[in-house]
């Protein structure tokens, strides 16, 4: 009887190791997780958000099951806990997540841009013919500034600050002098929406959210936010007051005013229509622009998005649910963007379940060789307990079959 009983725990505990070995597998590079959710479809990948997961997805298998989850320690633990296998941040995860985490490169460097509407032109029929709201001024001074700021090395110590980051530096606008490379206009030749910015002293800013993303992203449930974005974004909007024309006078201090949207269909209409002046600076330039989800009752409600003559004109639609909608394009056919704010390497990061005590990393055996020698490992400590529990109940057995001898020999 109790050898059988023995045999059933050995098997039970076997069985338990095993699936417990093939559910911790380590995933240390980009390969190892592509097979892992190529071999267990459906597995849940976090991301922080939707476009990051739209900037990885064609390295990944279709089957996974996206998850957005718009807090960074939320994705982390996510991925400690198991309910994620991986999560995709923009940045590293912060410092007490890493001892329990790898973390590799995505192989995606995104770029990120401010973005502006159009001004109206053959190739841009939907931009703004409104004298009151072209762009044209205030994307030479938001890149002049950008340029400035990068020039300067602004975005670097930013990085450190609210470090870790992986920021790529990806300049589209690089200059050996920074904004003096731009032609600016005198402040008081300044047309468009530039001449409403600095008349008002405030520039409004179209924002996504708002969500606590994270301080090395950006917080903005607090007032004022905090974080890489938003002091990036400070720090723009002061070197955007200093700029000058040729004449020398300052465009002078303004204020940001953020405008938020969380909305499925983001109001990209904001930029058209003077609710906005520019983006918020970690809008993702490779993004798909479907629409400018303008309210709408008609097509007639919609922008044009091209138009060879009156007769091959095409519009937006107004959709059932009343929002002007159309077919993807790239983001950079239909918007202004500014030259790239920053860039950056967006990171997975998955669970680590064995730790190499700060070991030499290049003599770490292979997977291969890990697995096999758990196996071992298992099955060596499982037989090795058996024996001695077997060992264990048969001495207590003869024990209590031979009491007298045990007091005789006292
Ligand atoms: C795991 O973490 C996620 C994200 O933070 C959380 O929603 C979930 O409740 C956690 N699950 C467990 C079992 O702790």
């Amino acid at each position: 009887m109790t050898k059988i009983k023995l045999f059933l725990i050995l098997i039970i505990f076997l069985a338990y190791s095993t699936t417990r070995s093939q559910a911790q597998t380590e995933i240390e590079k980009l390969s190892d997780l592509i097979d892992y959710l190529t071999k267990y479809p459906n597995s849940k990948v976090g991301f922080l958000t939707q476009s990051l997961y739209e900037s990885v997805r064609k390295v990944l298998p279709k089957t996974i099951s996206p998850l957005f989850v718009d807090n960074k320690n939320y994705l982390m633990n996510g991925v400690i806990n198991g309910t994620l296998v991986a999560a995709l941040t923009p940045t590293l995860p912060d410092k007490r997540f890493q001892d329990n985490l790898h973390m590799f490169s995505s192989n995606v460097i995104t770029l990120y841009a401010i973005l502006m509407s159009p001004d109206h032109s053959a190739e841009q029929v939907h931009g703004n013919r409104d004298e009151a709201l072209v762009t044209y001024d205030l994307a030479k001074a938001i890149n002049a500034a950008i340029t400035q700021m990068q020039f300067d090395g602004v975005d670097v110590e930013l990085a450190k600050r609210y470090g870790p980051r992986q920021l790529v530096q990806a300049y589209t606008c690089k200059s050996d002098n920074g904004s003096a490379s731009f032609m600016l206009p005198n402040r008081a030749d300044a047309k468009g929406l530039l001449r409403t910015i600095i008349d008002e002293s405030r520039i409004k800013v179209l924002a996504d959210g708002p969500y606590n993303w994270g301080n090395n992203e950006g917080n903005y449930l607090t007032d004022p936010p905090v974080g890489f974005y938003p002091d990036y974004l400070s720090k723009l909007v002061d070197i955007l007051g200093k700029l000058a024309g040729p004449d020398g006078v300052p465009y002078g201090e303004m204020r940001i005013e953020r405008v938020y949207s969380n909305s499925t269909h983001f109001p990209w209409y904001w930029l058209f229509d003077g609710t906005t002046h520019i983006s918020e600076p970690y809008f993702l330039l490779d993004s798909a622009y479907d629409g400018s989800n303008r309210p709408c009752n008609t097509d007639d409600d919609c922008f044009l998005v091209e138009s060879k003559n009156k007769t091959a004109e095409l519009r937006e639609n107004c959709t059932a649910d009343k929002h002007c909608r159309y077919y993807e394009r790239p983001r950079i056919t239909m918007l202004r963007a500014s030259c790239t704010t920053f860039g950056s390497d967006s990171i997975f990061s998955t669970k680590k379940f064995i730790y190499n005590n700060g070991g030499d990393e290049n003599k770490k055996p292979d997977d291969n060789e890990i697995s096999l020698l758990a196996y071992i490992l298992i099955i060596s400590l499982s037989v090795l307990s058996a024996l001695l529990l077997i060992g264990l109940i048969v001495a207590l057995v003869k024990r209590r079959r031979a009491p007298s001898s045990r007091s005789q020999r006292k």
